[in-house]
């Protein structure tokens, strides 16, 4: 898990949003963090830190303990110095104006200003004081510092407004945390993932799929936004959430993704086909649904296959593609798919096992590269394996590119 054993501090400030907190907090511990919290003196009025000190396991720090020694060590500067990443949440427009103006009086602005850890901040307010001139400034003094900043969400507020304001999703929290503390050795690629797969008309109602989650494909996206990289995701219908992070663009047929890889391929340095997009589509697809009857023959065409456009229109881009094979077939066939789609790199499946590849949370692949090199990587949960490829196509391009 990309967050075990990563020191996190979870700071809250004072806002309704604080009541979040405890959940917050074990979505972390879910993730394999290490935790600590911090409670301004206004965050103690909304969440008791008996709550939070239970389910840490730790003690929480709140005011009262400013400058009183933990053991003969200075609390801000000894948990400043432990953390790796500061996560505040919510953060309170007056904790954001304590900060920018380097105003050390609350124990947790102390703790940021006593540390060389990543600081995120999730501010959290009425709509008003969220647009206000003097936070907007605020915000920005704080984002010239290296700080990153997550913009409130827009629905409704405690207040009963409705507009900007809202704490973001937890998981979108922990997903930046990843990305901050994760390796950035992607952080100079731009990249383009496909995934799903698509859906071709019959008619009005009806159309034409296949059984792929696209969970592969997201973890691809989600892996490479989590190493530093600018990631498009361009999808089918999906069966799983989307990444958290990547531009995400849903299309639903052969053609859409198409045009929608066309329009993208220039922006990015490395695109990865994950999609299992459709062989046949209707020839004819009707535009009213089409009424039973004892017999119906349908006419198929072949779809376009993008990856042979790609072929044509790639310039400098490192093209990588799947192969989705059964059995016996599986290296020669996805030796047959690279050399004819005219790619650096193939990830070949075998989709005859129930318990990897199509539809399925685990995959086992092998790596082939248009230099003849193979790499196998074990069945392992697709997060795990999308690391294993990122890294085999990092690993090619120093091989074989850099040189
Ligand atoms: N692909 C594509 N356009 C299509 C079909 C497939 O770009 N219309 C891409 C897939 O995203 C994958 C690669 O081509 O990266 C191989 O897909 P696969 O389904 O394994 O093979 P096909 O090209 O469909 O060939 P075959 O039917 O012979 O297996």
């Amino acid at each position: 898990m990309e967050l075990t054993d990563k020191k996190v501090l979870l700071g809250l400030s004072g806002g309704i949003a604080a009541y979040k907190g405890p959940e917050l907090l074990r979505l972390f511990q879910k993730e394999g963090a290490q935790i600590r919290v911090m409670l301004t003196s206004g965050a103690q009025a909304f969440v008791s830190p008996l709550v939070l000190e239970a389910l840490s396991k730790e003690k929480v720090l709140v005011q009262d303990d400013f400058l009183r020694p933990l053991g003969g060590l200075i609390p801000h500067t000894h948990w400043g110095a432990w953390a790796e990443a500061i996560v505040v949440a919510p953060a309170s427009a007056s904790f954001i104006a304590g900060l920018a103006q380097g105003d050390a009086s609350s124990i947790l602005a102390a703790t940021i200003m006593a540390s060389r850890a990543k600081v995120i901040l999730c501010p959290a307010m009425n709509e008003l004081m969220w647009s206000h001139p003097a936070t907007q400034e605020n915000i920005k003094r704080l984002r010239s510092f290296g700080y990153t900043i997550l913009a409130p969400e827009t629905g409704a507020l405690a207040c009963g407004d409705i507009g900007p304001g809202r704490l973001p999703s937890l998981r979108k929290i922990v997903e930046f945390t990843k990305r901050l503390l994760g390796p950035h050795d992607l952080k100079d690629h731009r990249v383009l993932v496909t995934a799903g797969p698509t859906r071709e008309p019959i008619d009005r109602v009806r159309f034409i799929s296949n059984r792929s989650s696209g969970r592969m494909g997201c973890a691809l996206a989600q892996v490479a936004w989590w190493r530093g990289a600018e990631v498009y995701l361009i999808h089918g219908p999906l069966s799983v959430p989307p990444p958290v992070g990547p531009t995400c663009l849903h299309v639903e047929t052969a053609q859409e993704m198409l045009e929608a890889v066309r329009e993208y391929l220039s922006k990015v340095d490395i695109i990865i086909m994950a999609a299992a997009v459709a062989d046949f589509v209707a020839a004819k697809p009707l535009d009213k649904k089409l009424k039973k009857r004892p017999h119906f023959c349908l006419e198929l065409v072949q779809a376009p296959d993008i990856l042979q456009q790609i072929k044509l229109w790639a310039k400098d881009q490192v093209v990588v593609g799947f192969a989705a094979e059964e059995g016996p077939q599986l290296i020669s066939e996805a030796q047959r798919k690279l050399k004819e789609k005219g790619l650096d790199l193939i990830v070949a499946n075998d989709i005859s096992r129930s318990d990897i590849g199509f539809d399925a949370e685990e995959n086992e692949v092998l790596i082939i590269s248009r230099q003849g090199t193979t790499k196998s990587v074990p069945k392992g949960p697709k997060n795990k394996i999308a690391w294993a490829i990122w890294d085999e196509i990092l690993q090619w391009q120093r091989d074989y590119v850099s040189k």
